[in-house]
């Protein structure tokens, strides 16, 4: 990523920060609606799970600089996921509704510039959590 890339993630997550819920609920709204099978693997409360997700979010955006802090708690979280079975495909879709969220809780801010460097954040992170060790699996970026 690029330090303009960079920027436009910190800058735009202030405004997302106060959102919290709202970005949540409408990824997982979305989530749901392009998979629908992966509801069932929600076992826990849906509110716990979106402020974790938020949470790894905020240390994502707080680490930009610092992607080797990151790693370790990537690795873990994508054993945790591979364990549930969740496939290369489902992180496609998870990244389209975290687009879909975020443009439409940014709105006009979410500008193609925004998307891309968004994007560059959610393909990190996902790479990294599906293409742990234990797999060779590619992810690829979620379309327009
Ligand atoms: C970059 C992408 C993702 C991130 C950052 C992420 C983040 C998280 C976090 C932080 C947790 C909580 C783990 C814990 O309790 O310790 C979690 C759990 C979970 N995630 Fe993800 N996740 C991602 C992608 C996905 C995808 C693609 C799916 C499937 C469609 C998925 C399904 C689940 C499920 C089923 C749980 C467990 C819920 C439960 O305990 O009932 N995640 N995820």
């Amino acid at each position: 990523m690029t330090p303009k890339q960079k920027d436009l993630v910190r800058g735009t997550f202030t405004l997302l920060e106060t959102k919290k819920e709202i970005v949540a609920d409408l990824l997982y709204k979305k989530l749901f609606e392009l998979e629908p099978k992966t509801q069932s693997l929600f076992r826990g409360d849906m509110q716990e799970q979106k402020r974790k997700l938020m949470r790894m979010l905020v240390i994502a955006v707080e680490n930009l600089d610092n992607p080797e802090e990151l790693r370790p708690m990537l690795f873990n979280l994508g054993q945790i996921h591979h364990s549930f079975g969740i496939e290369g495909h489902q992180f496609t879709s998870f990244g389209e509704a975290m687009m879909f969220s975020l443009k439409t809780v940014l709105g006009k801010d979410f500008t193609p510039d925004v998307e891309d460097a968004w994007k560059s954040v959610y393909l990190h992170l996902a790479s990294t959590m599906h293409n742990h060790p234990h797999h060779d699996e590619t992810v690829q970026l979620p379309h327009n």
